[in-house]
């Protein structure tokens, strides 16, 4: 694992943007796993606005979205699905062959991870994954206590995810499991960027890099992969050594 930090938010949303224009100008049909939320939201308006002022030809690559809260459709502005639709698919008018998330309205969820399973064997693997980290060290859903071996699964939310996801939404919102691709993709998975920003997330970061590596802190993975990078910028790194 990697360690590199920026002075500031928007220096290592344009480093990360950057890195997935110039793979994709090199790989035309890379497949990108992305989390939504607050921490990688510059990287995705970076993202769209480089890939079209560099002319980059996207129209191959493959986009996969890392996590859902189970029960919301893509219509709700607080899903993941809303986030990645208003601020990546739309913009760059991708087709829907080109994306890939999961359906946390279906009735059978088992499926919808086996589907999930199903299409990034048949892309042949994840090339980039971006991720971000919950105030309890999760990544995705992958609350604490999940095993790293687990692939696509349902999880029953923690009690931290349930109030900080609230952020998302415009009122109080019942939040009860979540649908996430697990660490076994994340493991196979070439490359991975853990992003993290501001300093509500300096404690976190640090048991991340510095803490023991556990399955009681989802994001101490990071540290086994041997194609890991965790970004950040000054105030997230403050606490490390
Ligand atoms: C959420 C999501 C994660 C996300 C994390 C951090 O609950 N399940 O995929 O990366 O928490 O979110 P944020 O970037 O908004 O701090």
């Amino acid at each position: 694992m990697q360690f590199i930090s920026f002075k500031n938010y928007e220096q290592l949303s344009a480093y990360t943007a950057d890195h997935i224009v110039n793979a994709i100008k090199s790989k035309p049909d890379l497949v990108l796993c992305m989390a939504s939320g607050s921490t990688p939201s510059l990287t995705c308006d970076l993202l769209v606005e480089k890939l079209k002022d560099e002319h980059a030809d996207y129209s191959k690559f493959t986009f996969i979205g890392l996590d859902e809260w189970v029960g919301l459709p893509p219509a709700n502005s607080g899903s993941c699905h809303y986030f990645f639709k208003t601020k990546v698919f739309e913009p760059l008018q991708l087709r829907p062959s080109q994306y890939h998330l999961f359906d946390a309205t279906s009735n059978d969820l088992k499926k919808e991870c086996e589907r999930m399973d199903q299409f990034i064997d048949e892309k042949g693997g994840i090339d980039i994954m971006i991720v971000g980290i919950g105030m309890n060290g999760h990544i995705g859903f992958n609350e604490p206590g999940t095993s790293f071996s687990l692939l696509s699964h349902v999880a029953d939310l923690d009690e931290t995810t349930k109030s900080v996801g609230q952020k998302y939404f415009n009122g109080p919102v019942e939040l009860d499991k979540g649908i996430t691709i697990g660490f076994s993709h994340l493991m196979n998975t070439k490359k991975v960027f853990l992003l993290a920003n501001g300093r509500h997330k300096a404690e976190v970061v640090k048991k991340a890099i510095e803490g023991p590596v556990t399955e009681d802190f989802p994001a101490s993975i990071m540290q086994k992969h041997k194609n890991g990078f965790v970004v950040t910028d000054e105030e997230a790194a403050s606490l490390l050594k």
